[in-house]
Parts: structure tokens; C-alpha cells; sequence
């Protein structure tokens, strides 16, 4: 039997090409202030979390610090590479392999960028568990190790798929040291701590990929298929958030309640000020949240915010 002939892959599935036959992308140069500015919010609540146990269990210093690094570098890890392993396709359905793959092959080189960064704040971050006497050598050891391996595997995380999901595993295995090592033994505590801290990851290094892959990418390749797999990828990622911020409330109300009750005087002036500090932080990111596809402040692309902007005005 003679060979049919391949069909024809439409550039777009049909039902979107239909409707965005005669738009146009258009690409902003600056950057939105609203994804910066929820980067900054959860770093800083997450500094705010890192002092207050920090404190309580007795350190001070440039050891406060230290560990935050540690934290911090490990959450923009493992979440980033969340972006890279589960929300990234190499092939979209109904849209262009080609130019989803040159897309594809752009954002792996900004994680490549990306490690230039991160690589040093995991080396410089590795040594502060020496620096927390609560820890035991084991503790300190292994948490050095973890930051270490995790900053050998992001070295080749934008190479091969078998390193991202290395560094993804060690960036989650420490932050589940740290939430083991900061509970004194109480298994419920220790799963609680550790939940909030990968609901905070998983936010933060997407909130970076965001802002570091996504945004510079997505200018690079204006157009229409770029724009429905940048949006596709964005809504997989607003999904994650849909679930990180009540598991980071609830996790964060638990844990509080731990030291008094609602009326507590705790909360009212000193270290507890601290809480209902991070209730502000959450609710200015719940505002953030709602508000940036309000104002389409996502992404600088227009259409990766939402696809409906590609539509002709009055269709
Ligand atoms: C974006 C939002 C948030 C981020 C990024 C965040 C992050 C963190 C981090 C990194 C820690 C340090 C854990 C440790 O050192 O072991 C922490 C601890 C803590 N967080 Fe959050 N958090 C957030 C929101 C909240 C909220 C809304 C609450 C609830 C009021 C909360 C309550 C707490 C408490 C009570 C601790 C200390 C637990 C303890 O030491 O016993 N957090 N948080």
C-alpha cells in the first residue's frame, strides 16, 4: 500500500488557531514589579521564619543569617527545578514541536544562567550548619553534604534531566533535614515544618524561574506558539501556588498555635510580633496573587497571562 501522506501539523490546535488567526505579540521591555515584588515578599517572610526559630532555639548573629542562606538557596533549588522537571514540555499538544523545542532549548540555557548564580549561594550557604550549636555532627554534616551535592548536581541541571531531578531530590531531602533537625525528635512537628517548608520552595524557585527563565525566554521567541506554551506553563505553576499558599498558612497557623493560643500576649509584642508579621507578608501575596493576571502583570508577553488578551479587540 502506497504511503499516505503526513498530515499537516497545524502550528496551533485548531480551536486556538481559530481564534488567534489574526493576532499579533507584542513584547514589553521592562520587566512586571508584581512577580518581583512577590519574590521579595516570600524571601522576606522566609527570613522572618528562619529568625524567629533561629531565635528560639537560641542563636544570634551572623548564625541567623547563615542559616537563612542555607534555606533560601536550597528552596530556590528544588523549587525551580520543580518548573524545569514537572511544568516544562518539551512538545505542547496542537502547537509547533519546532518552535516549542527552540523555546524548550531556551529556557534549559537560562537555567544554565540561573546555576551561576545559585551554584555559590550553595557552597557559601553549606558551611552555617556548623555555626547552630544545636545541631548534632550528623545533623551539621549531613546538611553540609546535602547543599554540597545539590551544588554539583545543578551544575549540569540544564544538561540532563537526571541532574535537575538529583538536585530537586537533595534541595527537598535538606529542607526535610532541616525540619527534622529543628523539631527535637517530635515526628508530628517535624512533618508539619517540613510541608511548610516545601510549599515554600516549591513557590519561591518558581517565582524565580519566572522571573529568571520564563520572562527572557519568552521575549526571545515572540511568537503565537511561544506565547499558548509560556501561558500553558504559567497556569501549571499558578496551580502550585493555588496549593502553597493555604498549605503555607496552615502549616504556619499550626506550628504558632504551638506557642499560645489566638489572645496570647505572645503575639503582641517581641519575637511573637514576628506572626502576625508574616500574616501581613501573606496577605499583601494573596493580593499580589489575584491582582497580577487582574492587570495581565505576569509576564511582559502579552497573551502569556492570559490568552484571551491575543483575541481581536471586540470578537
Ligand atoms: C510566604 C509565606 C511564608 C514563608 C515563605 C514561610 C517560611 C518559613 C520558614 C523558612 C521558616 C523557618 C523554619 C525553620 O527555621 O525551621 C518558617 C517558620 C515558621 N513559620 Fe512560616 N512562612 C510563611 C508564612 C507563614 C504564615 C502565614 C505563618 C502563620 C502565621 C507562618 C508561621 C511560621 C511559624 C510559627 C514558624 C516557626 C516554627 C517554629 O520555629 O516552631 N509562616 N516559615
Amino acid at each position: 500500500m502506497a504511503d499516505l501522506p503526513a498530515p499537516t501539523v497545524p502550528a496551533l490546535a485548531s480551536n486556538v488557531a481559530a481564534r488567534l488567526a489574526n493576532a499579533s505579540v507584542e513584547v514589553k521591555t521592562e520587566t512586571p514589579l508584581l512577580p518581583r515584588a512577590a519574590f521579595f515578599l516570600i524571601s522576606v517572610a522566609s527570613l522572618v521564619g528562619v529568625y524567629f526559630t533561629g531565635r528560639l532555639h537560641g542563636l544570634e548573629g551572623v548564625g541567623l543569617v547563615w542559616r537563612w542562606l542555607h534555606f533560601w538557596g536550597l528552596a530556590l533549588t528544588s523549587g525551580m527545578l520543580a518548573w524545569r522537571l514537572l511544568y516544562l514540555r518539551r512538545s505542547e499538544s496542537g502547537l509547533s514541536d519546532e518552535r516549542v523545542g527552540v523555546l524548550f532549548r531556551d529556557l534549559l540555557g537560562r537555567i544554565g544562567v540561573l546555576r551561576r548564580f545559585l551554584v555559590p549561594l550553595l557552597l557559601v550557604g553549606a558551611p552555617a550548619p556548623w555555626f547552630v550549636p544545636y545541631l548534632s555532627p550528623w545533623q551539621a554534616a549531613a546538611l553540609t553534604t546535602t547543599s554540597l551535592a545539590t551544588a554539583l548536581a545543578v551544575l549540569g541541571a540544564h544538561e540532563r534531566r537526571s541532574a535537575a531531578f538529583a538536585a530537586f531530590s537533595l534541595g527537598l531531602a535538606g529542607l526535610a533535614l532541616w525540619g527534622w533537625s529543628d523539631s527535637a525528635g517530635l515526628a508530628p512537628l517535624a512533618a508539619v515544618r517540613t510541608v511548610h517548608l516545601w510549599a515554600f520552595a516549591a513557590w519561591l524557585g518558581g517565582a524565580l524561574f519566572n522571573l529568571g527563565a520564563a520572562v527572557p525566554a519568552g521575549r526571545r521567541n515572540a511568537n503565537l506558539d511561544a506565547v499558548v506554551a509560556g501561558a500553558r506553563q504559567l497556569e501549571r505553576f499558578r496551580w502550585v501556588v493555588r496549593t502553597a499558599l493555604p498549605t503555607v498558612i496552615l502549616t504556619g497557623v499550626w506550628m504558632a498555635l504551638r506557642y499560645g493560643g489566638v489572645a496570647s500576649p505572645f503575639w503582641q509584642a517581641g519575637l511573637g510580633l514576628l506572626v502576625p508579621l508574616k500574616l501581613v507578608l501573606i496577605l499583601a501575596l494573596v493580593v499580589i496573587f489575584i491582582t497580577c493576571p487582574l492587570y495581565r502583570a505576569c509576564s511582559p508577553v502579552r497573551g502569556v497571562c492570559n490568552l484571551e488578551d491575543l483575541e481581536p479587540v471586540g470578537r
